[in-house]
């Protein structure tokens, strides 16, 4: 852009602004909602705010981020959704790309469509062409993603897995047989953190995606598969197998408690997205490994963060620097090897910040079935991941798996795809 001094005397920058006005343009406030309040979610976050402020050192950064249910954002969308109503968004928001983005907020007419930045920045050429379709709806862009997740995932405490005398496992039967050596030592194989509801819902989609192989798996949320199936019940058999394994006081835990367990050696392992590589990293544990969910090796579950522009922004031109900079080859590089993740730009993913996992993760993505998850809005629209997570907790605590696999069906009916 070319400054130029205009007839009337003011410093005139490009077509039509004046330097005031550009300059009106870059201070005042820019608030962000995000459920991102974990060890690793938070120094992520603060990544990719420095980034902007660098650009936009006079913009007032309201990081208004709210902890959650166990990773799903429980809490945070209800208070979002509130604003949203109330016609008083936040200037931008934490979103997941697919159902939850585009059913929640696209469909419902909330959000401002984003195609003039997907121009102006070349985000076309910038982004795998999934992630472009899950960003769009009726021809338009509605958010920029920040990263891609892989969900199916599980995290050992290498010492402890050594000490069992076993290698990490990579089947259903393999991980009894490591629980069995564990469990000699009164070791839990595997960590969960039930207090709200989210974890039990993300194992247990892990185990169906093991369980169904990738196109069955898909096939439950599309309704190409159907939830009478027996390998529905199958699945929360093992599941429920699985809890025998589990740190008895499940229920009363969170999802960073059930790491903490792994990285104090009170469990092995658990299962979760790489969300948990930030939460290992910021907790300077070291002795840690991965392999995929039982049975999961040639699948990579994932979900994407991203944000988008609201109807009626307070503060319109600080949230399209906010995206500008969240699509950005930096603001990229700044964020995930902090949060875990890999990028989503394409380009982005060279710098020496990224680990061992995250280098693996960038050729995974690139060669294994991407299957979607549901906890992280990317199969299923909010009601229905709503029914299913709700049906994982009360299953948790009754581990009831007739009455659970009807809840399921049920709620796949009400959803219309039964
Ligand atoms: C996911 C989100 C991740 C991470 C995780 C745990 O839904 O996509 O970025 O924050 O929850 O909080």
């Amino acid at each position: 852009m070319q400054a130029s001094l205009g007839a009337a005397g003011a410093l005139a920058v490009g077509a039509n602004l004046t330097l005031p006005a550009l300059l009106a343009a870059a201070a005042g406030k820019l608030e962000i909602y995000s459920w991102w309040t974990a060890p690793g979610e938070v120094e992520a976050l603060d990544a990719l705010y420095a980034v902007f402020k660098k650009q936009y050192p006079d913009v007032d950064v309201i990081n208004a981020a709210l902890a959650g249910g166990t990773g799903a954002g429980g809490n945070m969308k209800t208070v979002l959704q509130t604003r949203m109503l109330a016609g008083q968004p936040p200037d931008s928001f934490q979103v997941h790309l697919g159902h939850e983005l585009i059913d929640s907020h696209v469909k419902a007419g909330r959000m401002e469509p984003i195609d003039f930045l997907y121009a102006s920045e070349g985000w076309n050429n910038s982004f795998p062409s999934g992630l472009l379709q899950l960003s769009s709806d009726g021809g338009h862009q509605w958010s920029v993603p920040v990263n891609i997740h892989r969900s199916n995932v599980l995290w050992f405490n290498q010492a402890v897995i050594n000490n069992s005398g076993m290698s990490a496992p990579t089947t259903f039967d393999d991980v009894f047989a490591v629980g069995d050596a564990l469990k000699a030592q009164g070791i839990p194989m595997f960590a969960l953190g039930e207090q709200a509801p989210g974890h039990a819902a993300h194992v247990f989609e892990t185990v169906l995606q093991g369980v169904f192989g990738p196109d069955d798996y898909r096939g439950l949320w599309t309704g190409a598969t159907s939830w009478s199936d027996p390998r529905v019940s199958g699945a929360l058999t093992t599941f429920n197998h699985m809890l025998d394994y589990t740190n008895p006081d499940y229920l009363s835990i969170q999802w960073g408690d059930a790491t903490d367990l792994v990285i104090a050696g009170k469990a092995a392992s658990v299962i979760n997205g790489d969300w948990n590589n930030g939460y290992l990293k910021s907790k300077k544990f070291a002795d840690y490994g991965w392999s995929a969910t039982p049975n999961g090796a040639g699948m990579y579950s994932s979900l994407a963060d991203s944000f988008g522009l609201p109807n009626n922004t307070a503060d319109r031109d600080n949230a399209i620097s906010w995206l500008k900079v969240s699509g950005s080859l930096a603001g990229q590089d700044a964020f995930n090897p902090l949060k875990g993740s890999i990028p989503a730009r394409t380009d982005a993913g060279k710098s020496a910040d990224y680990d061992n996992y995250q280098r693996a993760a960038m050729q995974e993505f690139k060669t294994l079935t991407i299957v979607p998850s549901v906890v992280h809005g990317f199969a299923a629209r909010e009601s229905w991941v709503t029914d299913y997570v709700n049906a994982m907790n009360v299953f948790a605590a009754n581990r009831d798996v007739s009455a659970t696999a009807g809840t399921l069906l049920q709620a796949a009916q009400d959803a219309g795809v039964a």
